[in-house]
C-alpha cells in the first residue's frame, strides 16, 4: 500500500510500504524525519506520535491500554487522531493512508 506522510508545513512524502510493516518502521526506512521512535517500537517512548484521521483511523485496531498511556506523554498535543505509529501495522485495507506528522516529537 501507498502511505503518505505529511509534515506540519504541508510537505508530503509518499512511500510504498509492504503489508505487515509498521507505519513507524516504514518512515524510518524511508528516512523521513518527524518520527523519532526512540524505543524502537516498544510503545515506550511516544516519539513516534502521528495523527491518523478518518477513514483510515477506523481501519486500525483500537488503541491499547499501553498505547493510551504513552499517548499521554506526547510532546505535541494529543488529539482524537493521535496514535503511536509503531503500533500501526500497514495492511492492504489502508491503501492511500495519510499520516500527519506532529510539530515536534521530543
Ligand atoms: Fe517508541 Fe513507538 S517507537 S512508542
Amino acid at each position: 500500500p501507498t502511505v503518505t506522510y505529511v509534515h506540519p508545513d504541508g510537505t508530503k512524502h509518499e512511500v510504498e510500504v509492504p503489508a505487515g510493516k509498521r507505519v513507524m518502521q516504514a518512515a524510518i526506512g524511508a528516512g523521513i524525519d518527524g518520527i523519532v521512535a526512540e524505543c524502537g517500537g516498544q510503545a515506550m517512548c511516544a516519539t513516534c506520535h502521528v495523527y491518523v484521521e478518518s477513514p483510515w483511523s477506523d481501519k486500525f485496531p483500537a488503541i491499547s491500554e499501553e498505547e493510551d498511556e504513552m499517548l499521554e506523554d506526547t510532546v505535541s498535543p494529543r488529539t482524537e487522531s493521535s496514535r503511536l505509529s509503531c503500533q500501526l501495522v500497514v495492511t492492504d485495507e489502508v491503501e492511500g493512508l495519510i499520516v500527519q506528522l506532529p510539530q515536534e516529537q521530543v
